[in-house]
């Protein structure tokens, strides 16, 4: 075994599967075997070890499902790459607060956020669970969800954000190295937490009503663990599936063998009509409605529908952490619902947000500046060359987020993201700004 540790650096402390796995992890934690290195072949390492293939190559299965290494057919194995991050993300929005304006980030205005006094006045005191295996979810609540969820959906689940839903439902059908198809562009902490889970991204085109069926009938040509798309006021294009589209796609997915994750984050303050694959692939879709925008992105809940089994499998594997979502939350959550004042105030917030997104995108028309989308908080706008806007902008104190982080294919021209949710007041001003630093960095464009 001396002479192992000689030539692979690492050396097993029982000659078993386990006992190769354990000297493989330490000698990635110690800094020995780092990201990217290829790993000898099973045969090598046998030889090298004394053992059987059949031990290195079960050690090999279990490093590989832990996310440690990499197997990708002839290119050998590697040392995964760590991405405990959110690099992305932080890229889109990691700005200096010395903005007077800032359109960077995708919050909601908290002037347009229901009234929590009367709710909370209505809630005095937090119940007790009978046992700490109850219902994770409020009766009413899925109740009132039920009625309002775009399709007849098998069961739902309550949980801390749409972020949380999409990192429990990854977890549940994507294994490391499982290819998983996403919109292109998309919001950026998605594809860190992809990234993070080991999964092998595809993006697909969009155009005007969603992910192109040709190019998601193209990605499905290899089996995909997961097809994760926005039904409405995507992030960052603001595209809303028609519900033509949403058919077409069903078919193309209907087809395959994979699971479709629908990320609704906008939920009550979109203004498109709600709409689901579910409609048509009941079993194969788990759809995630946040109240993150409509009631307050520090309530921090989400629904999530699906299969029950699947749905089942989440709430299990969630028992080994934090079990369930406050059920307080829900309650609150519940009354905010179904309180009439609060209905109308989310209402106005949506009639509010549209009058704001109009403004701005009708304002750049005026400039000749056309964008596809035509729901949610956010504006995706086309530039000549991106960090000539986004320093442009920034230099007159308007931050927005620059576009690379949301692309997973190579994109042709540059874009910037606004989020208009703060935008009360006149914005044509504004928009000159920013019609000039579309043209920013172009010959003789933006001065
Ligand atoms: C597409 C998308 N998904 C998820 C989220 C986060 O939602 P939540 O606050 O419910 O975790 C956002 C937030 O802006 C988003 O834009």
């Amino acid at each position: 075994m001396a002479k192992a540790k000689t030539e692979l650096g690492w050396v097993p402390e029982e000659p078993t599967s386990r006992g190769v796995v354990n000297a493989v992890s330490r000698a990635i934690r110690d800094g020995i075997l780092q990201p990217g290195m290829k790993l000898p072949p099973i045969r090598a390492v046998a030889s090298e070890l004394q053992l059987s293939p059949t031990t290195i190559s079960a050690a090999w299965s279990l490093l590989a499902r832990s996310g440690a290494i990499q197997t990708d057919g002839r290119r050998g194995t590697r040392i995964a790459d760590i991405h405990p991050g959110s690099a992305r993300y932080h890229r889109a929005l990691d700005r200096q607060s010395t903005f007077t304006l800032d359109l960077s980030t995708g919050v909601p205005d908290r002037e347009l956020l229901p009234d929590l006094g009367p709710v909370l006045g209505s809630l005095t005191r937090a119940l007790t669970p009978s046992s700490y295996l109850d219902e994770p979810v409020v009766p009413e609540l899925i109740e009132l969800l039920r009625a309002t969820w775009p399709y007849d959906a098998p069961d739902f689940i309550v949980v801390d954000g749409a972020m949380d839903a999409l990192e429990l439902a990854t977890r549940a059908v994507v294994r490391f190295g499982d290819r998983v198809i996403v919109e292109h562009p998309t919001f950026p902490l998605l594809l860190d937490q992809l990234e993070a889970a080991g999964a092998d991204v595809v993006g697909v085109p969009m155009d005007g009503q969603g992910m192109l069926p040709c190019a998601l009938q193209a990605a499905l040509g290899t089996p995909a663990a997961a097809v994760i798309l926005q039904p409405r006021a995507q992030n960052p294009t603001g595209v809303s599936l028609s519900s033509e589209r949403a058919e077409q796609l069903a078919r193309v997915i209907g087809a395959a063998d994979t699971t479709v994750i629908e990320d609704d984050s906008a939920g009550d303050v979109a203004w498109t009509p709600d709409v689901s694959l579910g409609r048509w692939l009941p079993e194969r879709t788990l759809h995630v409605r946040s109240f993150s925008k409509s009631h307050g992105p520090d309530l921090r809940l989400a629904a999530m529908s699906g299969p029950a089994g699947l749905i089942h499998e989440i709430v299990a594997r969630r028992q080994l952490g934090q079990g369930w979502t406050s059920r307080l939350l829900q309650r609150i959550l519940l009354a905010l619902l179904t309180d009439e004042q609060s209905v109308e105030q989310v209402k106005r917030a949506r009639g509010e947000y549209r009058r704001r997104r109009e403004a701005m995108v009708d304002g750049l028309a005026g400039h000749g500046v056309s964008v596809v989308g035509a729901d949610g908080l956010n504006i995706w706008v086309p530039v000549a060359d991106e960090s000539a806007a986004t320093v442009r902008l920034a230099s007159q104190g308007v931050g927005v987020a620059p576009g690379a982080p949301f692309f997973v294919l190579p994109l042709q021209p540059g874009h910037i993201r606004l989020t208009v949710g703060s935008l009360a007041g006149p914005v044509d001003e504004l928009v000159g700004m920013i019609a000039r630093a579309v043209q920013a960095g172009s010959r003789g464009g933006g001065r």
